[in-house]
């Protein structure tokens, strides 16, 4: 039995992982906003064979003192984590500001997750055993560099698919980051686009098809195809090596060249750094 927190986990992609993982008997930690929904998400998961324990822990991800206090509540679960997943993000289609200021896709999608990371790593299991911190970036990631002058749209125009594909960015980019602070450390930091699935968030992404129906229910596979994609890089089951790997689908592929880019992988490192106060 492993022990994996998924950020995200009462709907969409992270929830079908949670609900791969505790049927394959797996402990799994939910990391919710809501209360209520994460409460639900938990009876989903008690209504399943596998036999393990669940947890709820409550932190909203656009407050990074609420991470703060959800990364305290985990460890005080006082379990060894065998993975971390940052499965939650948000796409709005105006621009908003998180509790701290900072553009809310660009907070929740990938500032809380660097804090939350830092935060548990001293809980991911190291050698001789092996943990994994999977992002789950996506392959909206293509295009233009991050705007390091400009992260939060204060002074270019907002558009929400260009701020996603920031946001999404970020995450392949903290991935390399990381992998060069935890060499040696049995922490594998991985990347994912996990495939297109009809989730609240794709829905918001690509909005309607001509006649008004939902363009996401047109081409996407349902959220439970995702899965056991989430759930078995989480669990570990393979004996790879998966250190910065950037998988599509669970396969190896190569991410945009803005995402290879190491200046930029320690540049983002330092400003997110100094945005949560780390
Ligand atoms: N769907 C796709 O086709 C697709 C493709 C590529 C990548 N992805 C990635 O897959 C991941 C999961 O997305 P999804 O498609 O499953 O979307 P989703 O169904 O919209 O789920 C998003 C999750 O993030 C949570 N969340 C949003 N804001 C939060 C906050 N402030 N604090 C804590 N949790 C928050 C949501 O909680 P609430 O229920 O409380 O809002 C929900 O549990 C994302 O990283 C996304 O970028 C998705």
């Amino acid at each position: 039995m492993k022990t994996i927190a998924i950020t995200g986990a009462n709907r969409g992609i992270g929830l079908a992982a949670a609900r791969h993982l505790a049927a394959d008997g797996h402990r799994t930690v939910l990391i919710c906003r809501d209360e209520h929904r994460g409460r639900d998400a938990l009876d989903s998961l008690a209504a399943l064979p596998g036999g393990a324990e669940h947890h709820l822990v409550v932190a909203d991800l656009a407050s990074l003192a609420s991470v703060r206090e959800g990364a305290g509540a985990v460890a005080d679960l006082g379990f060894t984590l065998d993975a971390l997943v940052n499965n939650a993000a948000v796409l709005v289609p105006e621009r908003t500001l998180s509790r701290d200021g900072f553009e809310i896709q660009l907070a929740v999608t990938h500032l809380a997750h660097f804090l939350l990371t830092d935060l548990l790593l001293p809980r991911l299991r190291r050698r001789p055993g092996k943990s994994r911190v999977v992002t789950v970036a996506s392959a909206a990631h293509s295009g233009p560099p991050f705007d390091f002058g400009d992260p939060g749209f204060a002074t270019r125009p907002y558009r929400r698919t260009r701020a996603y594909q920031q946001s999404k960015l970020a995450n392949i980019l903290f991935t390399f980051a990381l992998v060069r602070r935890t060499t040696g450390t049995g922490i594998e930091p991985v990347a994912l686009h996990p495939g297109v699935y009809d989730t609240g968030l794709l829905r918001n992404y690509v909005g309607r098809v001509p006649g008004g129906g939902l363009a996401a229910t047109v081409f996407a596979g349902k959220p439970d195809r995702a899965g056991p994609i989430l759930a078995e890089l989480a669990a570990g089951r393979s004996d790879e090596n998966l250190t910065g790997a950037y998988l599509d689908k669970g396969r190896p592929a190569t991410p945009s060249r803005a995402a290879l880019d190491e200046e930029a992988q320690e540049r983002l490192w330092e400003w997110s750094a100094s945005a949560v106060g780390m």
